[in-house]
Parts: structure tokens; C-alpha cells; sequence
């Protein structure tokens, strides 16, 4: 997809991706400083124990309400004044629905890193403007002074978050992330398939191979051969280039999300989906694979 004329600006700015260097380290150190509770917050705010990204699902609850905020705001404009504490009441639900967007955006944005992490930066930055701007105008409405700045600045704020949720939508059909890069165009063998002689296969080594376009991550551990997707399911990346570990899993080389080798299950994010899982079967010195159901 070609980029727009917004895109390629934001992508032009050298600064965001400094300053994403700088920020993304904070972010990751500050979690792994938690030990096993810090992974587990990690986790939980990727959405690892939902099998889906958190984040988008938290970022309904601001862009609602302050859509309704904007429409009630509208009505008491137009003279019907029994609409303005709900207006003042949805801008509080927003503000709360977006402490929430705010940690897991963080969180899922330290696992992006160049294009993505500069407009994810920028997605994150216009949303925090926006939330400033929400704020002044609720302090305003509870001060019961100048209700037409108040109404203002939340307008104003309203077209800021909107502008944020375009990038967001981008990050998400223009970059895919969040997306699971184990489905994208992919056409898993339903039948047992040959992939690779028997004979290449080593003990505790990581080989990658292929049937048809799907690269198959093969691993032989304790006599045992286990086959999973070798494409991360989080962005995509080489999961055969990554660290095996001992108790039957892999570390993708990338944004260092964790699988077991066993189902493909995700034992710790930023991946939130798993990856499909083979059955294997030796036939005629092959190694032959076929999607598990
Ligand atoms: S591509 Fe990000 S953790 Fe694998």
C-alpha cells in the first residue's frame, strides 16, 4: 500500500524516531525492573491472557464517549440545556477509558521499532493532547464558568482524538500490527507433506522449512520432533533465527515474544495470538507436517 500524504510526513521525522529510541528502552526496562510480576503486567496489558490485543478493545470506551459528549454538547447548544450533565459525564468515562488506552498503547508500542514506532509515537502523542485538551475543559464544566470555552476545548479535543484514531486505524490495516502474521496469505498443508529429509533434522537445533510458501519452524528435542509456524505471529518475524530454550520453547529474535513448542501457545507477548501447530510423522526418511486441528 502506498503511503498518504500524512503517512509519509510522519514518517519523514527524523525526531520521532530518536525520540522512540529513547522512550522504547524506558518503557521495556521499567517492566523487566518488575521481575515475573513486570512480565506478567506486560502481558496482561498486550492481552496475552485474551488471545487478542487489549488496546483496541479500551480505546472504544473514549472515542463512545466523547462521541456522545460532542452530540450532547451539540444539543445544549442548540438551547436544550437538560443534555449538559451527560455531556460532563461522558467526557469523565473518556478520560478514564483513556488512562486505560494510554498503558496498553505504551506497552503494545514498545514492540514496534522504525515506521511503526514513529507513527505509533505520533498516534500516542496526539492522543495524550487530546486527553489534555478533555481535561481543561472538565475542570472548566466543574467550575461552572465560561461553558463555551469548556465546549470548545472538548470540540477541539474531539477533532484531536480523531486524528489519533486515523493513525491507529493505519497502524493496524496500512502496518498490520495487530494483526496475526500467521494468516496473512497463509495456506497451512492439511495433509501430511515431505519437508525435509530426516537425516538434517539435529538435536536441539532450530531449522526452518518449507511446504509450498509457509515456513515451518522444526525442532528435535529429548528424541521428540515439534513443528510450529516459523512466522511470528506478532510482526512477522524469523522465529528460527531466535533463542531455543530448554523447556520446549523459542524466543522470537525480534520483539522477544515467547512460544511453546508444544501447542504454540503464547508463554509471553507482545505476541497475543499462538502459532498454528504441525503434526509430524516420519515416512521414507522424510519429515512430513500437516496442520493440527
Ligand atoms: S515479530 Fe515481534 S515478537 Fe516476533
Amino acid at each position: 500500500m502506498k503511503d498518504n500524504i500524512l503517512i509519509s510526513a510522519i514518517t519523514k521525522q527524523e525526531w520521532l524516531g530518536e525520540a522512540g529510541e529513547k522512550l522504547r528502552p524506558v518503557v521495556l526496562n521499567a517492566f523487566k525492573a518488575g521481575g515475573e510480576a513486570g512480565t506478567k503486567i506486560k502481558n496482561f496489558l498486550h492481552g496475552t491472557w485474551l488471545g487478542h490485543p487489549l488496546h483496541p478493545l479500551i480505546t472504544d470506551v473514549p472515542i463512545g464517549s466523547w462521541t456522545s459528549a460532542a452530540v450532547l454538547d451539540g444539543l445544549e447548544l442548540l438551547g436544550k440545556k437538560q443534555y449538559a450533565k451527560g455531556a460532563d459525564a461522558a467526557i469523565v468515562i473518556g478520560l478514564l477509558g483513556a488512562a486505560g488506552s494510554m498503558v496498553t498503547g505504551i506497552t503494545d508500542w514498545s514492540g514496534t521499532t522504525k515506521k511503526k514506532q514513529k507513527i505509533g509515537l505520533m498516534h500516542g502523542m496526539l492522543n495524550l493532547g487530546a486527553t489534555a485538551l478533555y481535561t481543561a475543559s472538565y475542570v472548566l464544566r466543574k467550575k461552572k464558568k465560561d461553558r463555551g470555552t469548556a465546549i470548545a476545548l472538548s470540540m477541539l479535543g474531539y477533532g484531536v482524538t480523531s486524528l489519533a484514531a486515523y493513525l491507529g486505524g493505519h497502524l493496524v490495516y496500512g502496518e498490520q500490527v495487530g494483526v496475526d502474521h500467521t494468516q496473512v496469505s497463509a495456506e497451512y498443508p492439511e495433509d501430511f507433506v515431505a519437508i525435509l529429509p530426516e537425516k538434517d533434522l539435529v538435536e536441539n537445533k532450530m531449522t526452518a522449512a518449507k511446504a509450498g510458501e509457509i515456513s515451518i519452524l522444526l525442532v528435535k528435542q529429548n528424541g521428540e520432533i515439534f513443528a510450529i509456524a516459523n512466522t511470528c505471529s506478532h510482526l512477522g518475524g524469523p522465529l528460527c533465527d531466535g533463542e531455543l530454550k530448554d523447556d520446549c520453547s523459542v524466543v522470537c529474535p525480534w520483539h522477544q515474544s515467547e512460544f511453546s513448542l508444544k501447542d504454540g501457545s503464547v508463554i509471553s507477548g507482545p505476541a497475543t495470538e499462538p502459532q498454528p501447530k504441525f503434526e509430524v510423522r516420519l515416512k521414507d526418511g522424510q519429515v512430513e507436517v500437516k496442520l493440527e486441528k
